[in-house]
């Protein structure tokens, strides 16, 4: 079912700081920052020859990562996301198979344009993961 990783996402408190390694001591290509006010972050994406980053820090009130990097005050992991080719048949597909979707189990448009769905980390290995329709 899942196809292509399309991004690992690093919550980062600072994301200023944080691009700067990645662009100045990485030598990596980094976008503009784009805050996502639906999802609780801003983002800033790098892009790598065969995938990309996403820089996630909080945005606003009670954004989703304030707990992760509460736990995490130096940041680091906060999921991977993987490409699927239909996400309605893909969320009905782990249904079936007892994985959990987050929040109200509808696609929300991502940071691409795109509809994506999080999936609960108990579930999967400790991870928790994004599913983009690509
Ligand atoms: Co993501």
């Amino acid at each position: 079912m899942i196809g292509r990783l399309n991004h690992v996402a690093i919550a980062v408190r600072d994301l200023e700081s944080a691009t700067r390694v990645y662009r100045d001591t990485l030598g990596a290509k980094v976008s503009a920052p784009v805050p996502l006010p639906e999802h609780g972050v801003t983002t800033v994406f790098i892009t790598l020859p065969n995938t990309k980053i996403e820089l996630i820090a909080p945005l606003g009130a009670n954004s989703p990562i304030e707990k992760y990097l509460e736990r995490n005050p130096d940041g680091g992991m906060h999921h991977v996301c993987f490409e699927v080719a239909d996400i309605f048949a893909a969320r009905e597909q782990l249904k079936v198979a007892g994985a959990r979707v987050l929040g109200d189990g509808e696609p929300k448009i991502g940071a691409h344009g795109k509809p994506v769905l999080f999936l609960h980390p108990k579930d999967i290995s400790g991870t928790l993961i994004e599913l983009e329709q690509a």
